[in-house]
């Protein structure tokens, strides 16, 4: 695979199309328009300009980093591509029809993926006509950062393609693991778990937000509190996972918590808007996920 597509430029989109050039694939990105085009353009240009700050980037690398990756708000310029990553936002109906769109678009021989969280890839798979070529590849955030990459297979899912996705996620320097079609994966369904319990301790006035953030970081060992984490995974897509999680698995551990969907009908999503659990966690200026 040398050339990649990744429809959706938010947080996700952007950080993935970063992950792909990097790695020195060429890759075409593309949204809906030209403000979305735009605000990944921006992102990609923050991010990889932050890593020429640090020292881990040339600016000569940077600039040939930028020029294997085109942007678009023509989803027709994806007709070449090997592989595409869907990462719009987690409404199924959104991708269902997106997946029909570039099951039309792509050539046969392209592998689709979905970057979802928890949704069921089967059913997005069996929207094309493709089936044994659609997979899930699901990044973590900051996509450029984590290493772990789940590869979701389904029952459709052709022999081999696992192995040669896998593959490919190891020529980006991810980690890959293979996962059935389940809702959240592994990650999710284990994380989503602990942050709606955080949630629920809060609520229940065990401790404050910051205590338990302090908790988990110097006494869990893990590089963000709980709520840092809701704030930086975005409540609206944590809501949405937890709802998926708790229709499967109708374990109430898994219900979200009223605080946050409270937070989600706020529109306090997070970063991405710049407050969630804590006020102006921000980058005001990062595009929606
Ligand atoms: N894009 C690119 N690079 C980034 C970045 C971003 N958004 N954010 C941080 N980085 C890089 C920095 O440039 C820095 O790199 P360097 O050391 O080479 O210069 C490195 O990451 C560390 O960043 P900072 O020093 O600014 O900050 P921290 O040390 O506090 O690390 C963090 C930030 C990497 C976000 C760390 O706090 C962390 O690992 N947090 C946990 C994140 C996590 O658990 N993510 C998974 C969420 S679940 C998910 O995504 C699933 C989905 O389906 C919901």
């Amino acid at each position: 695979m040398e050339t990649v597509g990744v429809v959706g430029l938010g947080i996700m989109g952007a950080g993935i199309v970063e992950v792909f050039a990097r790695a020195g694939l060429r890759v075409v990105g593309v949204d809906v328009d030209e403000n979305a085009v735009a605000r990944g353009l921006a992102h990609l240009e923050r991010s990889t300009g932050r890593a020429v700050e640090r020292g881990r980037l040339g600016a000569d690398e940077r600039a040939e980093l930028l020029g294997r990756i085109t942007l678009s708000a023509d989803r027709g310029s994806l007709a070449e591509v090997d592989l595409v990553v869907e990462a719009v936002p987690e409404v199924m109906e959104l991708k269902r029809a997106l997946f029909a769109d570039l099951d039309r678009i792509c050539k046969p021989s392209a592998v689709l993926a979905t970057n979802t969280s928890s949704l069921s890839v089967t059913t997005i798979a069996a929207m094309t006509s493709r089936p044994s070529r659609v997979v899930g590849l699901h990044f973590f955030n900051p996509a450029p950062v984590m290493k772990l990459v789940e590869v979701v297979t389904t029952v459709l899912t052709e022999d081999g393609l696992a192995g040669e996705i896998a593959e490919l996620a190891g020529r980006l320097g991810k980690t890959p693991i293979v996962v059935g079609d389940r809702a959240g994966f592994v990650a999710n369904r284990l994380l989503l778990g602990y942050l709606n319990q955080a949630c629920r301790m809060l609520e229940a006035g065990i401790a404050t937000r910051d205590d338990i953030d302090v908790a988990m970081r110097e006494g869990a060992g893990l590089p963000m509190g709980p709520f840092q984490l809701l704030d930086l995974i975005g409540l609206d897509t944590a809501y949405e996972i937890c709802e998926v999680l708790f229709y499967e698995t109708k374990n109430h551990r898994h219900a979200p918590a009223p605080v946050l969907r409270e937070l989600v009908t706020a529109r306090r999503h997070g970063r991405k808007c710049g407050h969630g659990f804590h006020p102006r966690t921000a980058r005001p200026t990062a595009p929606p996920a």
